[in-house]
């Protein structure tokens, strides 16, 4: 019989990739999303991709009931837990937020498992938890640290698993640390599509090429890097879905928990980015330069040795895929689902 896993957030960005790359894989998955950056549509096309009808929950981590719910309706194998927040400005201005939502939400989704008996979640962490003053590439070994509310939820959570599965010897966590996450699904129809204005670089250059912004405010060209602007380590979302599938697939093997880096080992510029965008959509994107942004580092890029030994994980799209994959789904899919879609 398929391994059945619970899958928060999965209506996101990175866990409906991740999706269709576990239903691929022969898993059964169920969703569950409050739809707070997502959209309902996104069930619908997870379908139309995968062939198979999406297993979907509209609730929230926050409601213990709701997830006491889905577990008793169901029996999980495994838990990939996405649900959060994300944003870095956001969460400086609502921390309590982030500490209920990101911390709190995991702790409901421990509990539930204890109680139903699951004993294996990987969880979205990022390279945003290394001590900002450690040189790239960053390895897992090094010192972490957080320079913001966000920071701190993601670092509290790595703390948390590694505590829990002290105190429970059964219990297995893939802590992922993904870098920059870009790009969009082969078929246009599921790709990054925020509620909100995007902070991040890729989703906001998408942007600017849809002609829904106007040009690019490039946060300092003054960096010591080879052209001034930051310098980032951008892996294509679908090689992020790929490196879940095999975190789950060690835990579900009964493998030791692991704790690895989720990038390319390469980075790129902000102007290098946005070149290689206006390459794919064909026309040169306007910018402008501005201050540096509060908090910046001028380079940050993973060390990828150890994903690659306890995983076998490696990327394997470049920084090509990863613009013409966006192109396409901004151009294509992103336009076909309405705001409350
Ligand atoms: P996303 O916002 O696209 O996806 C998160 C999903 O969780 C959304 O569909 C949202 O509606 C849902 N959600 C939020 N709060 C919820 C709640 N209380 N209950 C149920 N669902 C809820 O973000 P993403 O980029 O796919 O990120 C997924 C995870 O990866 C997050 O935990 C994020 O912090 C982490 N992460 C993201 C990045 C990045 O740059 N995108 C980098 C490192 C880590
Ligand atoms: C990349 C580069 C900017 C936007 C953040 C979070 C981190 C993680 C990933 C979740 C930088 C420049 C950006 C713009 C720009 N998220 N930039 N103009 O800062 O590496 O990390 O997202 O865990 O926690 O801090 O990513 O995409 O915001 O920026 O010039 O409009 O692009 O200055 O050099 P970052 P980013």
């Amino acid at each position: 019989m398929a391994f059945k896993i619970l899958l928060t957030g999965g209506l996101g960005y990175i866990g409906s990739h991740t999706y269709v790359d576990l239903i691929a894989a022969g898993f059964d998955v169920v969703i569950i999303d409050n739809l707070c950056n997502s959209k309902r549509g996104v069930s619908d096309r997870l379908e139309q991709v995968t062939g198979v009808p999406t297993d979907f929950v509209e609730a929230d981590v926050l409601d213990k009931a709701a997830l006491a719910q889905v577990f008793t309706d169901h029996n999980f194998d495994a838990v990939i837990h996405f649900a959060g927040l994300k944003a870095v400005g956001e969460s400086v201005e609502k921390p309590l937020q982030y500490f209920q939502v990101n911390v709190v939400g995991m702790v409901n989704v421990l509990q539930a498992m204890q109680v139903a008996g699951v004993k294996s979640i990987v969880f979205s962490s990022s390279a945003t938890v290394y001590d900002p003053i450690q040189p790239s590439p960053l390895n897992e070994g090094m010192p972490t640290g957080y320079a913001n509310p966000y920071g701190y939820t993601k670092l509290t959570c790595e703390q948390i698993l590694q505590q829990a599965c002290h105190a429970d010897p059964d219990l297995k966590t893939g802590i992922l640390r993904y870098f920059n996450p870009a790009g969009a699904h082969a078929s246009g129809l599921i790709g990054e599509d925020p509620n909100d204005i995007p902070n991040n670089l890729m989703p906001y250059i998408s942007r600017v090429a849809s002609g829904d912004y106007p040009f690019l405010r490039i946060w300092g060209n003054d960096y010591d890097t080879p052209d001034g602007t930051g310098i980032r380590d951008y892996i294509h979302v679908a090689d992020l879905a790929a490196g879940h599938v095999k975190s789950v697939q060690a835990l579900l093997s009964r493998e030791a928990s692991h704790l690895v880096n989720l990038g390319t080992g390469k980075g790129y510029s902000v102007l290098e980015m946005l070149n290689a965008y206006s390459t794919a959509c064909g026309r040169a994107l306007p910018y402008e330069i501005m201050p540096r942004r509060a908090g910046d580092l001028a380079t940050t890029f993973a060390e990828v040795g150890r994903a690659k030994q306890l995983l076998g994980f490696s990327a394997t799209r470049g920084l090509d895929e990863m613009c013409s994959s966006s192109w396409h789904w901004i151009n294509t899919g992103a336009k076909l689902v309405s705001p409350d879609g």
